[in-house]
């Protein structure tokens, strides 16, 4: 099939370089010309696991181009929306990027056609999106659908070859064929497949991401629990994630949720059940608790040093919002550096592929080029991120350049008696009044 996919993203150059894998050919559009030409030129502008790869092999198959042109060609059969949607002043994922693209293509596809919408969506989005359609009679239009992507950051192009689900949503009866076409495409994924209308597939979309946040947020205010009463919190963690109808996923602690999706749905869901006027206090919580659970963290660091934070150094390590990405939106290791700062230390921080778009994020926040330069003359070390590295650092060697003695560990990815055997001070979020025995 010929594709058109316009946003190349995270989620537009998954999407193109999956669909090319299974054989199609694909066209990608982007606003963005400099980014265009990079990728004419091989070069990924995210960084993504085994991304850059598979984008030159489908490259050197001729299944994958890159074009600054916004017109399909009359040979594409469907078209991709990969665009964002970001949070509007009113607290809602705002659409108008979607339904200007949405608009555009409906006017110049064919009838027999299809618009495919990957953007997460607001609730009332599908209906919306009928509205904007080339300014042509419902009849004539081409098909529009709405196919959320699931995808996790870091594994993208693994959870497009096996995804968990593929969602279709059809947004009326007549589009019901193009639902069913769509589904072919991705059967040879083997996935469990939900094709339904669109209100209830732009739901679950929102209510699976922010049912993700609600876990994190449950392990993380478990963890201060455990910190208070010395329990630790990944035996917790095991402990309910054995039981089946439970789960053990996303329930680490760390220092909070972020991306560019949990924080944002997290808090739109709140403003969706309040627009809806439904009372629904547990759903409009979860932001406010990862919110609430930043500002502990800060203040444990503060609590944590002999005489508070004003004129410290500390150093940051993992400055991506996770490990194996380089997006830093709504990192939370931002939000720690901006909490820190705040009360007067002096924030410098490392990530290994992520230090160029924190510092476009918090132009303030210093970076270093290595975990040891940023460890210099600290005061503390923060672990905000789980990268593998942090797992194996000298400690021994970090511990003589060092001015103080903490290491703050928010991710459990620092070994304690590593710490502790160099004469540092190891505390663990949630595992405080534990020994200091690795897992
Ligand atoms: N990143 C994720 O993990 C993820 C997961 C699931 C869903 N989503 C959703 O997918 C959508 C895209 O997210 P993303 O992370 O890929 O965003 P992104 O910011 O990484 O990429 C969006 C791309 O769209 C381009 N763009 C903006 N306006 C355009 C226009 N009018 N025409 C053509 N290109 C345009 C931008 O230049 C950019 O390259 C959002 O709705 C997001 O909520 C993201």
């Amino acid at each position: 099939m010929e594709l058109f996919v316009v946003g190349a993203g995270y989620v537009g150059l998954t999407t193109a370089v999956g669909f090319a894998q299974l054989g199609h050919r694909v066209t990608v559009h982007d606003i963005d010309a400099g980014r265009i030409e990079s990728l004419q030129a091989g070069r990924v502008p995210i960084f993504e696991p085994g991304l850059e790869d598979a984008l030159h092999q489908e490259q050197a198959r001729g299944r994958l181009a890159f074009t600054t042109d916004a017109t399909p060609g009359p040979a594409v059969q469907m078209a991709v929306v990969c665009v964002p949607t970001p949070i509007g002043l009113d607290g809602l994922l705002d659409m108008w990027i979607v339904e200007d693209v949405v608009g555009r293509l409906a006017a110049v596809l064919a009838p027999d056609r299809m618009i495919v919408v990957r953007s997460t969506l607001p609730l009332g989005g599908p209906d919306r999106l009928e509205r904007p359609a080339g300014g042509r009679p419902d009849s004539d239009r081409p098909a529009i659908v709405v196919n959320p992507e699931f995808m996790a950051e870091g594994r993208a192009l693994a959870d497009f070859a096996a995804p968990s689900r593929v969602a279709i949503g059809y947004l009326s009866a007549r589009d019901r064929d193009a639902a069913a076409r769509l589904a072919d495409l991705y059967a040879p994924l083997n996935a469990p497949l939900i094709v339904a209308d669109a209100r209830s597939v732009v739901l679950v979309k929102l209510a699976s991401n922010v049912f993700l946040g609600l876990k994190i947020a449950f392990a993380n205010e478990l963890a201060r629990l455990c910190d208070a009463t010395g329990a630790d919190v990944a035996v917790v963690a095991d402990g309910l994630g054995f039981d089946p109808r439970i789960g053990r996923a996303f329930l680490n602690s760390g220092p909070g949720f972020g991306g560019s999706c949990l924080p944002e749905q997290a808090a739109a869901i709140a403003v969706e059940t309040a627009r809806c006027d439904v009372e629904a206090p547990l759903l409009s919580a979860i932001a406010t608790s990862n919110t609430t659970h930043q500002q502990e963290l800060v203040s444990t660091v503060e609590r944590l040093l002999p005489r508070g934070l004003r004129q410290t150094k500390i150093a940051l390590l993992g400055l991506a919002f996770k490990a194996n990405t380089d997006d830093v939106r709504h990192s939370p290791a931002l939000t720690v550096a901006r909490g820190l700062r705040a009360r007067g230390a002096k924030v410098v921080g490392y990530d290994p592929v992520a230090n160029a778009t924190a510092q476009g994020a918090d132009p303030e926040l210093e970076t270093a080029s290595s975990a040891a330069e940023a460890i210099d003359g600290s005061d503390a070390v923060v672990v905000a991120t789980e990268w593998p590295e942090f797992a194996s650092l000298d400690w021994p060697a970090l511990a003589t350049t060092m001015r103080g003695d903490l290491v703050y560990d928010t991710r459990r990815t620092v070994a304690p008696d590593a710490v502790t055997a160099a004469g540092l001070r190891y505390v663990g979020l949630g595992r405080s009044g534990v020994p200091a025995t690795p897992r």
